[in-house]
């Protein structure tokens, strides 16, 4: 088994406390509880008030995985933000967030992987971390998608949420921390998920208002195919390069996007439910912020705890997707 370089310290995460039921939906949406229950496993799903935005998000989720830590916003060498959804396209979302906390010795750059940020990130501040660019680099993963998300639009709407995720990576002690990662992409399937409208190739303007195009727009059928088949070979992907058996893994945290995504996936790579967390029936789609949020809610509830294997596993708009096997 590989000797880790770089471990994750500490935890955080924040959900708005405005909760969405399906029901909602169904006041103003061709759709039922019961048919985003059966088909997505989702029940609920958080969304962010105007005064929430995609920094204070990242700023609570970041405060608390420094407070465990006993480390202050000075102590951090770097600062890397996975979100798809944030604030305002220039700069990035990590300046503002690095304005925010004050965390003014930091470099600051976000990571843009959709849902695969999180895993893209700590595998950059891994590399910071080997490099010795970086001692202390804080990882936050926060989106806002119901704000790129089309409330007229029943395929997409009821799935996205809000909310945020935050660790801290440095140099590993007691052989703690990232066994092995696999990181793929592939750019020719990026229109099956994506936002056509709003960059530079269609920029703002009345046109982008009338025809949504500003939104997500997904081909959800084609996109569950991938997501399963992408995330197990990513699972089997990390095993191998770890040199572990899926046996050896005492969870697995997957990407919250659809219960039988997950159900699909941790069949693949032969881990029973049990072993797996879920949490998609109370967040939704959250994107980046989905393994994030779990990792912390993993961690705070005592289901994982110190010793434990834990497999991260993501799959998102790019295509991306990637896998991650942890030493807790
Ligand atoms: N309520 C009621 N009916 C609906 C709804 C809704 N909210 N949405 C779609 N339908 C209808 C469709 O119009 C379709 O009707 P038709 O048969 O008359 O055409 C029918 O339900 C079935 O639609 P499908 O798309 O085949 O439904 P499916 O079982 O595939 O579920 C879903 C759709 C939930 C979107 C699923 O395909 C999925 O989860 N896809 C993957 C999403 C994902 O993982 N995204 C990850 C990345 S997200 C990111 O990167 C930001």
């Amino acid at each position: 088994m590989k000797r880790p370089i770089a471990e994750l310290w500490g935890s955080g995460s924040y959900t708005p406390t405005r909760v969405m039921t399906n029901d909602e939906f169904s006041k103003f949406l061709e759709t039922s509880d019961q048919w985003i229950r059966e088909r997505t496993g989702i029940r609920e799903r958080r969304v962010a008030s105007p005064q929430e935005t995609n920094a204070c998000m990242g700023k609570a989720a970041a405060e608390q995985a420094l407070r465990e830590t006993g480390l202050t916003a000075l102590d951090l060498d770097a600062l890397v933000v996975a979100t798809c959804s944030p604030d305002r396209l220039l700069p990035a979302q990590a300046c503002d967030l690095q304005a925010i906390l004050g965390a003014k010795r930091a470099a600051a750059f976000d990571v843009q992987a959709a849902c695969t940020g999180f895993l893209y990130a700590l595998t950059v501040a891994e590399g910071l971390v080997a490099s010795e660019q970086a001692q202390h680099v804080l990882v936050v993963a926060s989106e806002k998608l119901t704000t790129i998300t089309d409330w007229q639009d029943r395929t997409t709407a009821v799935l996205f949420g809000d909310g945020a995720g935050a660790t801290i990576v440095r140099r590993s002690t007691n052989g703690r921390g990232i066994l092995s990662s696999c990181l793929k992409s592939d750019g020719t399937l990026a229109e099956l998920l994506y936002r056509p409208g709003g960059g530079a190739v269609h920029p703002p303007d009345e046109q982008l208002l009338k025809d949504r195009s500003y939104y997500i727009k997904m081909a959800g059928r084609e996109v569950f195919k991938a997501a399963v088949l992408s995330m197990a070979d990513a699972c089997d992907q990390a095993l191998q390069r770890a040199g572990l058996t899926a046996a050896e893994i005492d969870l697995l945290i997957p990407h919250q996007a659809n219960i039988r995504i997950i159900e699909a996936t941790a069949k693949h790579a032969r881990v029973p439910m049990d072993k797996v967390y879920v949490n998609v029936d109370r967040y939704g789609n959250t994107s980046a912020a989905s393994v994030a949020i779990a990792l912390d809610e993993a961690v705070r509830t005592g289901r994982l705890e110190p010793g434990m294997k834990v497999m991260f596993v993501a799959f998102g708009a790019g295509f991306t997707w990637a896998s991650m096997v942890v030493q807790w």
